[in-house]
């Protein structure tokens, strides 16, 4: 492993402010057993690419309805990973499912962060906003953000870090969303990166 650190690909969908706390906490120190060596976007317009560039992390664009079937598309995103030798995926604001036959390649070197505290509002349909929706018109009075590993089962696999977030009255799903990225998201993830990036590089001596 290079430099003993973990190879780590962010993938992206929209506007990657995940990938910014990433790399901000990868120029700060707080991510220091891993490097950020490729952004994969779903999505040719997002700005997260633009995050990427603005830090020197190169960037591809894997588009499944340009891709034609989910094989293809898959087989085009893990054609990128083994070019940069990734060790640790990280899903940050990933808004595409990827299949069992792709998530059972790597056990537990898939993260993810999700805007709620599952089990509560996940699974199949629960992604961006809608999520903050969900939980506003639940009623609930405290929600959070959750980094997991990445299964078959959307949203399904072991829990790494989380955090509570509380709703206050009169919030919208927008400004929910942000309070739940400010005060959650933006820690946890970089958090839980560092964290199973240090499990990667002692395995591998
Ligand atoms: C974040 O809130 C992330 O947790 C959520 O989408 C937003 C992406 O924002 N992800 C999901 O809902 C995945 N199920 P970003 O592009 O600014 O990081």
């Amino acid at each position: 492993m290079n430099e003993k650190k973990a190879r780590i690909a962010v993938f992206v969908s929209g506007g990657g402010t995940n990938l910014q706390a990433l790399l901000d906490a990868q120029q700060s120190g707080i991510i220091h057993s891993g490097e950020i060596v490729l952004v994969v976007s779903s999505n040719p317009t997002a700005y997260a690419i633009e995050r990427a560039k603005n830090h020197g992390v190169p960037s591809v664009v894997v588009s499944r309805k340009a891709c034609g079937s989910q094989e293809a598309y898959e087989a085009g995103i893990r054609a990128a990973l083994e070019e940069y030798r990734i060790d640790l995926i990280v899903l940050a604001g990933f808004m595409s499912i990827l299949s069992a036959d792709f998530t059972s390649r790597y056990p537990e070197r898939i993260l993810n962060v999700h805007p709620s505290l599952i089990p509560s509002f996940c699974g199949k349909g629960f992604y961006g906003l809608r999520v903050h929706e969900a939980a506003l018109a639940y009623g609930v009075k405290v929600t959070g953000a959750t980094v997991h590993f990445v299964n078959e089962i959307p949203d399904g696999g072991r829990i790494v870090l989380q955090k509570a977030v509380d709703i206050l009255p009169g919030d919208t799903p927008e400004v929910l969303q942000r309070r739940v990225m400010e005060q959650a998201e933006w820690h946890l993830l970089p958090a839980a990166t560092e964290m199973v990036s240090a499990q990667i590089v002692a395995a591998s001596v």
